[in-house]
């Protein structure tokens, strides 16, 4: 599907595979979201703009690059918080804006209860992290909330994804890149995805 990244790199392959196994524990668990989170990181920021820096070497002068675009990372409380360690290894001098929503059980509609967003957008790329897209609810409820803020470019990373949260997503908001580690068969009728591996949220911190 247009604008939707799936990884295809043997680590993250790999990695991903550990995750689902539900004899890994808490421990193993978000070190390896963490992990996980810079290999996505480094496929989701290929396209970030650059422009020329000169600098000297001990030898003689170089001609590099640096940054041109500024990133803001956008945890999804809670589960998210596990991918931003991983991000902030890679682009250090990211901002971070905790947003907090929670899956309502019943209805599986998310609902907001945090928003540390600054009171401008300071950022020229917003970076949503969360591991886990099932009904894309999450998402897209975050999505409109960064745009009504003023977000302009916007990207979704996550670790696993059920083809329906992928569909919503793009329909709802098809100008926002997709990242993930994969695209699983299908959400249960409790709004799981199959096989996917469990509640990331619990499976991090414990509260299962
Ligand atoms: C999980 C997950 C996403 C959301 C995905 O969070 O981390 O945020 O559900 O579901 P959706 O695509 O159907 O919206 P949860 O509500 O379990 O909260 P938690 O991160 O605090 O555990």
């Amino acid at each position: 599907m247009e604008g939707v990244y799936i990884s295809s790199h043997p680590l993250v392959k790999h990695k991903l595979t550990l995750l689902r196994d539900k004899s890994t524990d808490s421990t193993q668990f978000r070190q390896l979201v963490n992990e996980m989170a810079a290999l996505l990181c480094y496929e989701a920021t290929q396209d970030l703009k650059i422009i020329p820096n000169t600098v000297e070497t001990p030898m003689g002068t170089a001609q590099g690059s640096e940054l041109a675009e500024s990133i803001g990372l956008v945890p999804i409380l809670r589960a998210g918080l596990g991918m931003v360690d991983g991000f902030l290894s890679m682009v250090p001098v990211a901002e971070v804006w905790h947003i907090g929503l929670y899956r309502d059980e019943q209805t599986l509609k998310p609902v907001e209860y945090y928003n540390k967003l600054p009171i401008e957008p300071r950022a020229q790329v917003c970076l949503i992290l969360d591991p886990m897209l099932a009904t894309g609810g999450s998402a897209i409820a975050t999505i409109d909330l960064l745009r009504k803020w003023g977000a302009r470019r916007i990207k979704f990373v996550g670790l696993i994804a059920a083809p329906e949260g992928v569909k919503a997503l793009r329909d709802a908001h098809p100008d926002v890149p997709v990242h993930i580690g994969a695209v699983d068969e299908r959400l249960n009728d409790i709004g799981f995805i199959v096989p996917g591996l469990g509640d990331a949220g619990d499976r991090q911190f414990g509260t299962a």
